[in-house]
């Protein structure tokens, strides 16, 4: 397999969503060339182009860097294209659907090199079933790159089952020279890590409004406004560490028996379904939406993590 520095190709598969930022985020090093492949190629420069019109708005990066970086990505609709054949890493984001991705791996294993590094960006599919029909599966891991790919920086790195010693270790060394956060996922397991934690939470906040002890709105607030508040300085390790250990004990003793555990998805969001309540698209879930005030929280989010992690 090759090592870091001989890693010089490549191929984001899927120019979607994530696919899109995914290749601007690799243009941050220089000595790479990315190139988009998609079979539905349609406009992916101009879409990428719309999504990093806010890093330039607030000078994070000057409209001629962008464009710099753009005209680094080469894009083709063609799985016979030499773009295919040379990739020496390749980063799946195509429809999350087991079927398409297997296929879309068994494709790619028939035309790239032998010892092309293959990542999937699933965001909840297991990188060992995504790859249980792969001749080569010592080269494969999952690649769980955040949405927006281009501001957030974690990107956990997944193996599987059969992932060989060494290779996780350079697609982070890769990740890490384009800029990201990349953290080591050593079990794959659903929700790998971060979306454990984020779920954990959110079953708990889900539960507190269902069984009436705060409505929405107070949870959120509550959460803004204490430990949310110190998330990104001071962790949940770190912080049980600062209250000690003990405490930890104590507090967990007291306080697990009482929270929730359920298995299953809240009683509280199955109603929603039912009554319709799809958050943004359907203008109401646990909050009530407009197309302007949806369209704002997201705007607010991004402006909100340029902030934090550009100082703009
Ligand atoms: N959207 C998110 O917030 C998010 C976050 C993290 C990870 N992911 C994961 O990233 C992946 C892509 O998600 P997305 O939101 O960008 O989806 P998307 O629907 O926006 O894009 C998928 C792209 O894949 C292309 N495609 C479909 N079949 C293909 C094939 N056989 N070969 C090449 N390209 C193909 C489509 O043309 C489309 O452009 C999924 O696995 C998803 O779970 C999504």
């Amino acid at each position: 397999m090759k090592k870091f520095d001989e890693i010089k190709n490549i191929l984001i598969v899927g120019g979607g969503m994530m696919g899109k930022n995914i290749a601007f985020v690799m243009t941050e090093n220089p000595r790479l060339n990315v190139a988009v492949y998609d079979p539905f190629l349609k406009e992916i420069k101009d879409g990428m182009r719309a999504n990093l019109r806010e890093l330039a708005e607030h000078g994070v990066i000057s409209e001629a860097e962008i464009e710099a970086r753009l005209a680094r990505v080469e894009f083709t609709a063609d799985i016979d294209s030499a773009l295919v054949k040379d990739a020496d890493l390749v980063i799946e984001a195509v429809f999350e659907d087991m079927e398409i991705k297997r296929k879309t791996f068994a494709q790619l294993e028939e035309r790239c090199r032998e010892d092309a590094y293959f990542c999937t960006n699933s965001s909840v599919m297991s990188p060992s079933a995504i790859s249980a029909e792969l001749k080569h599966r010592g080269r494969f891991v999952g690649t769980h790159f955040w949405n927006p790919a281009h501001l957030i920086p974690l990107v956990e790195v997944i193996k599987s089952d059969a992932t060989a010693d060494g290779v996780a270790e350079t697609v982070m060394e890769l990740l890490a020279s384009a800029g990201k956060k990349p953290c080591l996922c050593k079990k794959d397991v659903p929700g790998f890590i971060a979306n454990r934690l984020q779920h954990a939470l959110w079953r708990e906040a889900i539960y507190i409004v269902e069984q009436g002890i705060a409505d929405a709105e107070t949870v959120d607030t509550a959460i803004k406004n204490s430990f949310g508040l110190r998330l990104p300085q001071l962790s949940a390790l770190e912080n049980s560490d600062m209250v000690g250990t003990q405490l930890t004990w104590n507090i967990h003793s007291y306080v697990l028996p009482a929270l929730c555990d359920s298995h299953e998805p809240s009683p509280l969001l199955k109603k929603m379904l039912d009554e319709g309540k799809l958050g943004f698209k359907s203008g109401s879930g646990f909050y009530d939406w407009t197309p302007e005030s949806a369209a704002k929280c997201s705007s607010d989010l991004n402006k909100y993590l340029i902030k934090m992690l550009y100082g703009k």
